[in-house]
């Protein structure tokens, strides 16, 4: 008999204000055309103003319970994957359990940024195998419209906000891979890679929040092999082979970088969710809101066996096994 950390919830949150390419029309030297052709995005949803990381990851939590029917109490850990918290410190995990009312448990955060919601499952798949929490609710949260910078078209162009949360329980399993659950993890990083993509502020060094900056095409070269890399090893470590995959739900960063990764481990485009046109890049939060949307839809159904994977500044990525 085997411990598994089984979904039984998934919850998705995004800001009311829909912006479309065309908008971008107005103030950059770009276009629909060349936003759609080189990345797939149609448009992507902004925070309001005042609205915080941490509110966004509240209402995605709760919708997250009122799937798996548990109360808030009724979580041991809350861990939030997120590059861009409400402050500082405290962590949005935190804010979290105060915004849902809970009175118990632990929470922290997880910053791997596009990464994080696969470092999040993994650390949460490790509290739970190691007996600390029977139930976890990780949480994907940004609001990476506060880190844009406005006049630089190769990136401003690309990202959104919103949150999505999963909450995984503990469960028997019998310890082979028609199991449901997370049935493997691979989690890698190289530091060496860090000008690829990052924020030029920070507290140590210019006290500021900082703008994101990314060398685009570069890491666009370095995210198909790594990722097609990092969803086979994985497949491997759960005796499983991409024939065997149900659902492929890939970080949405780029329709193109999707597609080639897909390609790269032989699963048609069919199996993928796919939501980029619609949320842009949401970092941390674009695995956990493609989950929630393949489910609402119908498409993702119990059983069925899925692969998240993901790459972002660190570089660092990784990629989850897991059945519905
Ligand atoms: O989530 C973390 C992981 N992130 C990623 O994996 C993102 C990876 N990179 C990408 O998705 C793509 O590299 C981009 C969508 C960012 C860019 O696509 P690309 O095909 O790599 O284009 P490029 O950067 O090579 O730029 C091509 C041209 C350049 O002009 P020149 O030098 O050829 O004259 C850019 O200046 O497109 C120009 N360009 C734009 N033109 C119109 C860059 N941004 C824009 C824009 N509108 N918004």
């Amino acid at each position: 008999m085997t411990v598994r950390a089984v979904a039984t919830g998934i919850g998705h949150y995004l800001p009311a204000r829909v912006v479309e390419n065309s908008e971008f029309e107005k103030t950059l030297d770009t276009s629909d055309e060349w936003i759609r052709t080189r990345s797939g995005i149609e448009r992507r949803h902004f925070a309001a103003e005042g609205e915080t990381t941490s509110q966004m990851a509240v209402h995605a939590a709760k919708a997250a319970l009122a799937m798996a029917e548990l109360r808030p109490d009724d979580i041991d850990a809350v861990i939030v994957a997120t590059s861009t918290p409400d402050l500082t410190f405290p962590s949005v995990g935190t804010m979290v359990q105060a915004g849902l009312g809970m009175t118990r448990g632990f929470a922290y955060d997880v910053q791997a940024v596009c990464a994080g919601f696969i470092y999040a499952l993994a650390n949460a798949n490790g509290m739970i195998l190691s007996g600390q929490a029977e139930r976890v609710l990780v949480i994907g949260a940004e609001t990476f419209s506060r880190i844009m910078d406005w006049e630089d078209r190769s990136t401003c162009v690309l990202f959104g906000d919103g949150a999505g949360a999963l909450v995984l329980e503990a469960r028997t399993g019998s310890g082979h891979s028609d199991d449901r659950g997370i049935l493997s993890v691979d989690l890698n990083s190289d530091g060496q890679y860090r000008d690829m993509l990052y924020v030029d502020g920070g507290v140590s060094t210019s006290g500021t929040a900082g703008k994101l900056r990314m060398q685009g095409n570069p890491l666009f070269r370095q995210a198909v092999e790594k990722l097609a890399a990092t969803a086979h090893k994985a497949l491997e470590k759960a005796n499983l082979g991409a024939e065997s995959v149900d659902w492929i739900v890939p970080h949405q960063a780029n329709i193109r970088i999707i597609q080639g990764t897909a390609k790269k481990m032989g699963v048609g485009m069919e199996k993928v969710i796919v939501t980029v046109q619609d949320h842009g890049n949401t970092s941390a939060a674009s695995i956990p809101l493609a989950l929630s949307v393949g489910v609402s839809e119908g498409r993702i159904t119990p059983g069925q066996l899925l692969v998240a994977e993901a790459i972002g500044g660190g570089l660092a990525w990784g990629a989850v096994v897991l059945r519905w």
